[in-house]
């Protein structure tokens, strides 16, 4: 009796998920979903919780669905825990956006400032969900959609003994890309990844066996590479991707041209008072009037206005082949164990991994990673490590230090500044500062 917990169930996101149960259930036969939330989600989890009901009816699948806002209940005995939490909902991820460019800095959900006060707010909330799991269901997997998914992952696996596994869109939707550029489908293709999440880089490619990793980097250079609808979608310079040697990943867009991002990101905020957040809120908004419709029983494609777009399919997807013990290659966040050679062995990386049923064990890489890679990728995960000891331990000085070596902040004045404001705003979200 295969039973799911998804911790966060109330989120918009929801109906994806389910609209994956529903199509994979033949290779993935959930028996009992529990979608859980806290009661400030509870009328949106009633809300998505009816429509998800609808959808399960009209597929005719053998799915009991559960609504509870009793986590303990809904994680008991589970098989896979899900999280898609957000915490301070989309009010702090607002603030996470705005603080920084009030000290002339991107603010982004996952990336620098944004994502850090994101990962403070977020770990101790995760890790409190971990120590559910560890006492009521210790052979779950945690799939963990929650961002920033690397810090969070890279949290779970330095400070508890959950089975964990970190899941980005991102992987997914750039294979997707790239089979549609070369009008091949997916199975015919290889593509290495390499990275952390939100800052992983596209090395190889490889279609029907033959190596066009060369080619690739042609077509893409002096083009937009890979979309995400919530990156502006600014192109990339010819000559900066032939001399990387690599396809950058969409939020690479950040550090590679920042300050061209941060004058888009100003004069859009400038132009309508609206950070990404708040135009989410908008699309939120319309979603979960949209979800109220008794006649709807299937998934808007209004949903594909937000980034997480495809998040089923790379949640099913990994669920489905640890269940069936598959042993194909999908890209997720795991401990890097050597992998990265240039990294500790105890930090979340973002690689390919042949998912078995005991989890993913990740693939070497084809090649070593050149400086020009290296050097950035050495320095955000530096910045990740001391940002999850600030998290866990309320640590300020490593809060400081983080920040500082961050390449989109980069001075330790502003660092401080900016940290006393993230502190200030967040304070009724940090008990552990
Ligand atoms: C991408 C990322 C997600 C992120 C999302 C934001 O899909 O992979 O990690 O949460 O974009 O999208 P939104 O519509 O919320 O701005
Ligand atoms: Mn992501």
């Amino acid at each position: 009796q295969l039973k799911i917990a998804v911790i966060g169930g109330g989120s918009s996101y929801t109906p994806e998920l389910i609209d994956g149960l529903i199509r994979y259930h033949d290779m993935f036969p959930v028996a009992d979903l529990y979608l859980v939330d806290i009661e400030a989600g509870a009328e949106k989890l009633k809300v998505v919780g009816d429509l998800a009901q609808r959808m399960i009816d009209a597929s005719g699948k053998p799915i009991k669905l559960h609504l509870t806002l009793d986590r303990r209940e809904a994680i008991r005995g589970a098989d896979f825990v899900t999280t898609q939490i957000r915490v301070g909902m989309l009010d702090a991820r607002s603030r996470d956006e705005k603080i920084p460019l009030a000290h002339h800095l991107i603010g982004q959900e996952t990336t620098g400032a944004g994502g850090f006060a994101k990962a403070l707010r977020t770990i101790p909330v995760i890790l409190d969900i971990c120590k559910d799991i560890e006492e009521l269901a210790p052979d779950a997997f945690m799939i963990n959609f929650t961002n920033p998914a690397g810090l969070v992952t890279e949290a779970v696996s330095k400070y508890s003994r959950v089975k964990s596994v970190g899941l980005c869109n991102l992987p997914i939707s750039t294979k997707m890309q790239i089979a549609e550029l070369y009008g091949v489908p997916q199975t015919e293709m290889y593509i290495e990844i390499v990275g952390i999440n939100h800052l992983h880089w596209t090395t190889r490619v490889m279609i029907d066996g033959k190596e066009m990793t060369g080619d690739f980097l042609d077509k893409l250079s002096g083009a937009k590479g890979i979309s995400m609808a919530n990156i502006p979608d600014l192109e990339w310079d010819a000559e900066f991707i032939q001399s990387l040697g690599a396809l950058p990943c969409a939020y690479h867009r950040y550090y590679y041209m920042k300050e061209e991002m941060l004058r888009e990101i100003m004069e859009h905020y400038e132009a309508t008072g609206k950070t990404r957040a708040d135009e989410v809120k908008e699309v939120e908004a319309e979603l979960f009037e949209l979800y109220k419709q008794p006649a709807l029983t299937s998934k808007p494609p209004q949903l594909e206005k937000r980034g997480g777009a495809y998040y089923s399919e790379a949640a099913v997807q990994l669920m489905k082949s640890i269940y069936n013990d598959t042993g194909d290659i999908q890209t997720v966040n795991v401990r890097n164990q050597g992998i990265i050679p240039c990294l500790p062995d105890n930090v979340a990386i973002e690689v390919n991994c042949v998912i078995k049923s005991d989890g993913p064990h990740a693939l070497s890489l084809s090649h070593p990673l050149p400086p020009q890679i290296r050097g950035l990728l050495q320095v955000v995960k530096a910045y990740e490590e001391l940002t999850v000891e600030a998290a866990v331990h309320g640590d300020y000085a490593a809060a400081l230090q983080a920040l500082t070596i961050h390449p989109l902040v980069g001075d330790e004045q502003t660092a401080k500044a900016l940290l006393n404001d993230l502190l200030e705003q967040n304070s009724g979200f940090l008990p552990q500062f």
